[in-house]
C-alpha cells in the first residue's frame, strides 16, 4: 500500500516533467481535421488514426495497430499486458471530430489549436482529442516514473463516434476476445463545472431522422400560382410544431409511453444539485426573455433524464436564393434524445409514424432513419466507483460528484454488456464552457492537467480495488 502510494508520486512527478510535451502532442493531433461526417475527406481520419498510433508507440504501448474494416473510419488499438493475473482496464476515447461549423463565427482557426487565457481553442481540442491524451499521458507517466503500470491496459481509440459508431457491433464481434477487461475507463464526458471532478453515471440515447416534404415537381412563381397549392415549408413546420407542446414536452402520446417514469430518487437528487436555472442560462448563453422550458425539474437534470426533440437543420430554398417562389421541397433533420432505459429503436418507429400522420394536405412525405442508439445508466455500487471518486479527488484536489449526461456515447452500453456488466467509469476533460460541436470549442488547460493526474491515481486505485473484488 505505502509502496503503491510512493509509486503514484513517482508517476506524478514523471508526468510533471513531460506535461509540456503532451500538450504539444495534443496540439499536433488537433491540427488534423479528422471530421468523420460524409462529405469530408476520410483520409484525414486515417491520418489522425496514424498519428494516434505513432503517439501510442512513442508512449510505450505494445501491439499498437490500426483496426481496419472496409469502408469504416479506422479504430486504433494498443495494449500493455504486464501480467495476466492483474486487473485489466479497457481505456476508450475517440479521435474523430464534428465539422467545424461556421468559420466566420470562430475567433481562431478551428484546426490551429490556440491558447487563450488558459484555454486551448480548436475543434477536437476537448472532444475528444484531450481524452485520447489523458490516457496516453497517464500510461507514459507510470512507465517513465515507475517502469511499469499497476494494471494491464487495452486502449481503444474510435474513429466514428461522432457519426453514431455505425460499425460498433461489427467491431465488437470481430475483436471480442482481444477486448476482454475487468473495468472500462472512458474519457469522453464533461465535468459538472470547471475544476469539479465528475463521474458520469447515465447517458441519453439518440434517434436521428430525416424528413422531406414535397408538394409540386418544380419551383414556381408565388404570385402567379400561390394560394391553392400547399406550401411545402409550411407543411413541414406544421408537422414539426405538432411534436411538442407549449412547455417543450413531447406531445406524442405513444412516444411518451416509452419513457420510463422519473423516480422519486432522481427527483430528489435533482433538487440537490449545486447549480440551477441561473447557472444554466449563463453557461449556455440563453438570451434574456427566452423562456426556460421543462421547469418542473432542475434544468441540468432535465437534460440528463428527460427526452428532448431538436431540429438540427432545415433546408428549403436558402437565405441566399430567397425569392418569390413556392418552394417545392422542404427538408429537416430531427434529433430525438431518448432517456436511459428507453427503447430507441421503438422510439424511431413511433416518431416516424407520428410525423407521417401529422402531415397535412396530402403532401408527399418521406421519413428516413439516419441513426439510433440506446442510452445507458449504471448503479454506483461496485467499489470501482468509490475508487474512481478517490482518484478524481486526489487529481483535482476537490470533492467529486456523480452526474448524468444529456449526450450519447454509443460505445458504452454494448461494451459494458458484452464484458459481462463490468463497471464503466466515465470521466472527462470537458466543462460547461467547452462548447463541443459548436464554434469556438475549447479545453480548460487546468482541468486537462488535473484529469491526467486523476487518471494516474486511478490506475493505482483500480489496481487495489479490482484485485480485491
Ligand atoms: N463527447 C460527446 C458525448 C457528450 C456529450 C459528453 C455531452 C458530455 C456532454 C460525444 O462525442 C458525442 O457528441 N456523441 C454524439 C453521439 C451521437 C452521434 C450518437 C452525440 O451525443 O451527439
Ligand atoms: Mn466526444
Amino acid at each position: 500500500m505505502e509502496n503503491l502510494k510512493l509509486r503514484v508520486s513517482e508517476a506524478l512527478s514523471a508526468y510533471e516533467s513531460r506535461a509540456a510535451e503532451h500538450l504539444e502532442d495534443l496540439k499536433e493531433l488537433a491540427r488534423i481535421p479528422s471530421v468523420s461526417f460524409p462529405g469530408f475527406d476520410p483520409q484525414e481520419v486515417v491520418r489522425s488514426a496514424e498519428y494516434v498510433k505513432a503517439l501510442a508507440e512513442k508512449r510505450g504501448l505494445q501491439n499498437v495497430q490500426i483496426l481496419k474494416m472496409d469502408g469504416v473510419h479506422p479504430y486504433v488499438y494498443g495494449d500493455l499486458i504486464r501480467d495476466p493475473s492483474l486487473p485489466t482496464l479497457l481505456l476508450y476515447a475517440h479521435h474523430d471530430v464534428q465539422p467545424a461549423g461556421d468559420l466566420d463565427l470562430w475567433n481562431t482557426e478551428p484546426f490551429e489549436p490556440t491558447e487563450v487565457d488558459g484555454r486551448l481553442f480548436g475543434r477536437g481540442a476537448a472532444d475528444d482529442k484531450a481524452g485520447v491524451m489523458v490516457h496516453l499521458a497517464s500510461i507514459d507517466a507510470w512507465l517513465q516514473g515507475v517502469g511499469e503500470l499497476p494494471v494491464n491496459v487495452k486502449l481503444v481509440v474510435e474513429g466514428e463516434e461522432e457519426i453514431g459508431s455505425e460499425h460498433l457491433a461489427q467491431f465488437l464481434n470481430t475483436h471480442k476476445e482481444m477486448l476482454q477487461a475487468d473495468c472500462m475507463v472512458l474519457t469522453d464526458t464533461t465535468n459538472f463545472d470547471t475544476g469539479v471532478p465528475s463521474l458520469t453515471i447515465s447517458l441519453r440515447g439518440i434517434v436521428v431522422l430525416d424528413v422531406e416534404v414535397e408538394t409540386i415537381d418544380h419551383a414556381v412563381h408565388s404570385g402567379m400560382w400561390g394560394g391553392p397549392i400547399p406550401c411545402s415549408v409550411m407543411a413541414l413546420n406544421k408537422i414539426l410544431a405538432s411534436l411538442v407542446d407549449d412547455k417543450g414536452e413531447l406531445a406524442v402520446p405513444e412516444l411518451n409511453a416509452l419513457v420510463p417514469e422519473l423516480s422519486d430518487d432522481r427527483r430528489a437528487d435533482a433538487a440537490e444539485l449545486p447549480a440551477g436555472e441561473e447557472a444554466f442560462r449563463r453557461q449556455v448563453g440563453m438570451l434574456d426573455g427566452v423562456d426556460r422550458l421543462m421547469d418542473d425539474i432542475n434544468p441540468f437534470a432535465a437534460t440528463w433524464w428527460k427526452p428532448s426533440l431538436a431540429i438540427n437543420a432545415m433546408q428549403a430554398s436558402s437565405r441566399k436564393d430567397a425569392r418569390n417562389i413556392l418552394v417545392p421541397k422542404a427538408w429537416a433533420r430531427v434529433g430525438l434524445r431518448t432517456t436511459p432505459g428507453m427503447d430507441s429503436a421503438a422510439a424511431a418507429e413511433v416518431l416516424t409514424r407520428a410525423i407521417k400522420e401529422a402531415a397535412p394536405w396530402g403532401v408527399k412525405i418521406k421519413v428516413t432513419t439516419e441513426g439510433v442508439g440506446d442510452g445507458w445508466s449504471t448503479s454506483t455500487e461496485h467499489p470501482a466507483f468509490d475508487a474512481g471518486r478517490r482518484a478524481l479527488e486526489a487529481g483535482y484536489d476537490a470533492p467529486a460528484v456523480y452526474m448524468g449526461c444529456g449526450g450519447s456515447i454509443p460505445f458504452v452500453e454494448p461494451f459494458a454488456r458484452e464484458l459481462g456488466g463490468v463497471p464503466a467509469l466515465l470521466v472527462g476533460v470537458e466543462d460547461p464552457y467547452t462548447n463541443a460541436h459548436g464554434e469556438n470549442e475549447s479545453l480548460d488547460l487546468g482541468d486537462f492537467h488535473k484529469a491526467i493526474k486523476a487518471n494516474i491515481h486511478l490506475f493505482a486505485e483500480l489496481a487495489e480495488t479490482l484485485s480485491q473484488a
